[in-house]
């Protein structure tokens, strides 16, 4: 299931009816088109975010700012709201309540958010570059002698999967099941089955980190003083793999994108990391990886920049059109960090640094490993992934002169291995791990896009 639809639109008298949709493949093509035309209603504008659910678009970045720093007259929880909204709503996984810290509010936002801070305060940036290096090296291992990758779903999509893996400290067969459990609910064979699978994991890892405790996320979590339960545990681990993943990859494509087609962006791309910086800073001013997808919930009926904000409807935050207000299109980008990609306010993305720093040492490695990589396909033909909330390619063919390291498995073409997990216990010794690496990206993608 996908926020994109090809159910039939609203009947006239439905509060959706008429208005422009935020799903599908009209809008993935050309979703500036959409927010150009919205403009016209100024910093709000009335949209549908699946069938026959209305939502207004905030798509002023001055309104946007106002309304992500009043958590008193904004609110993040959305259980309100979900009850108008059928179960079977598609957008309903991405925006429904679980309870982490993205949707708390108050004292309940502050304890989860400190100790998502403070753990991550503790992870040093020479350990996650190393991090970051040895997964880079294991997928540039394997894709290199192919002359030829998916670059999104082969090393974009899946370095941070590795990484995170490391990060957690999740063991090779906690990962399998992880694995095995996210697979197994969108391959939709037996999804109670998997969602208990998957449940188990996280759980199994809970249990394993409280008995050996290690230098990692997961650890310092369960050592702050906020003392989650298990329950929090799993429900914090879940966003952040959740919500780390996907807007990381997409990060590193969107900028690979620009580094690969964008003549302001091209020149001696092995020769250092100026370029990659500056795309990575365009990339998060104009296509920000996540695009649509934090709501807000008014308290009540709130005026705001000359329109009224009912408080039965979510307001969903365009980081995307808020970044590319023209009333801000005269101010340079490059090196100017003031966007509002990470979001602001309360809920600012608290692992902002460590995930750009993870996209920047990403390509440095890519176009070193790769050099004189080219796009496969014209960079107009790319095709979006439907649905409003991430801005990401459906796939990004590449080709290159192949690399062979010494180190490098060999392999029929075509005939990638099963990937290794790095185990946090033995992170020199990969294990092969029978459900592989795609799937394990594929799962987790889908299963946070609530497809
Ligand atoms: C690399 C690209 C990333 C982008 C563009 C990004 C963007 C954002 C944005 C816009 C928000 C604010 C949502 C809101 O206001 O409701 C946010 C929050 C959050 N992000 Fe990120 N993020 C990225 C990476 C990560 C990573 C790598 C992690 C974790 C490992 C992460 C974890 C979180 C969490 C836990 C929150 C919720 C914070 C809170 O509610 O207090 N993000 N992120």
């Amino acid at each position: 299931m996908t926020a994109e639809s090809t159910e039939p639109a609203p009947p006239p008298g439905c509060p959706a009816h008429g208005l422009v949709k935020m799903y599908g493949h009209e809008f993935a093509a050309d979703p500036h088109g959409t927010y150009a035309r919205l403009r016209e209603h100024g910093q709000f504008a009335p949209v549908e975010i699946a069938p026959g659910v209305p939502a207004t678009l905030a798509i002023g970045y001055d309104a946007v700012l106002e309304m992500l720093r009043d958590d008193r007259t904004f609110l993040n929880n959305p259980s309100e709201w979900q009850k108008t909204v059928p179960p079977d709503c598609p957008v309903l996984p991405m925006m429904g309540y679980r309870p982490n810290a993205l949707f708390a509010d108050g004292t309940v936002h502050a304890r989860l958010r400190g100790a998502i801070l403070d753990s991550f305060a503790r992870l040093d940036t020479a350990t996650l570059r190393r991090y970051v290096e040895r997964s880079a090296d294991t997928l540039l291992q394997w894709i290199g002698p192919h002359g030829q990758a998916d670059i999104q779903g082969e090393y974009a999509m899946a370095l941070p999967v590795l990484v995170f893996m490391e990060l957690f400290g999740c063991p090779s067969d906690i990962s399998e099941k992880i694995v095995s459990g996210m697979s197994g609910i969108f391959e939709a064979i037996d999804a109670e089955k998997a969602n208990a699978e998957l449940a188990e994991g996280i759980m199994e890892l809970v249990a394993h980190k409280r008995a050996r405790p290690g230098e990692d996320i997961t650890s310092w979590l369960m050592a702050h003083p906020a003392r989650l339960t298990d329950e929090e545990m799993a429900h914090q681990l879940t966003v952040l793999l959740g919500g780390g993943i996907e807007p990381a990859g997409n990060l590193i494509s969107g900028a690979l994108r620009l580094l690969l087609s964008d003549d302001r962006f091209a020149g001696d791309l092995s020769g250092g990391s100026v370029p990659i910086e500056d795309a990575l800073d365009e990339v998060l001013w104009t296509d920000p990886p996540i695009a649509n997808y934090a709501a807000r919930y008014p308290v009540r009926d709130v005026e705001l920049a000359g329109h009224l904000l009912p408080a039965d409807r979510p307001v969903v935050i365009s980081f995307a059109a808020a970044n590319t207000d023209p009333s801000k299109a005269g101010e340079q980008r490059v090196g100017n960090r003031a966007h509002l990609a990470w979001g602001a306010g309360p809920h600012l993305c608290p692992v902002r640094e460590e995930g750009r720093l993870i996209a920047s040492i990403a390509l440095e490695k890519l176009l070193d490993g790769l050099p004189d990589m080219e796009l496969a396909v014209p960079v107009e033909e790319l095709e979006w992934r439907p649905g409003m909330f991430h801005r990401a390619p459906v796939s990004m063919p590449v080709r290159f002169p192949p690399v062979h390291t010494p180190e490098a498995p060999k392999q029929e073409h075509n005939a990638r291995p099963v990937t290794p997990m790095p185990d946090s216990r033995a992170a020199h010794a990969p294990v092969a791990q029978p459900s592989g690496l795609r799937r394990l990206v594929a799962s987790v993608t889908r299963w946070w896009r609530g497809d």
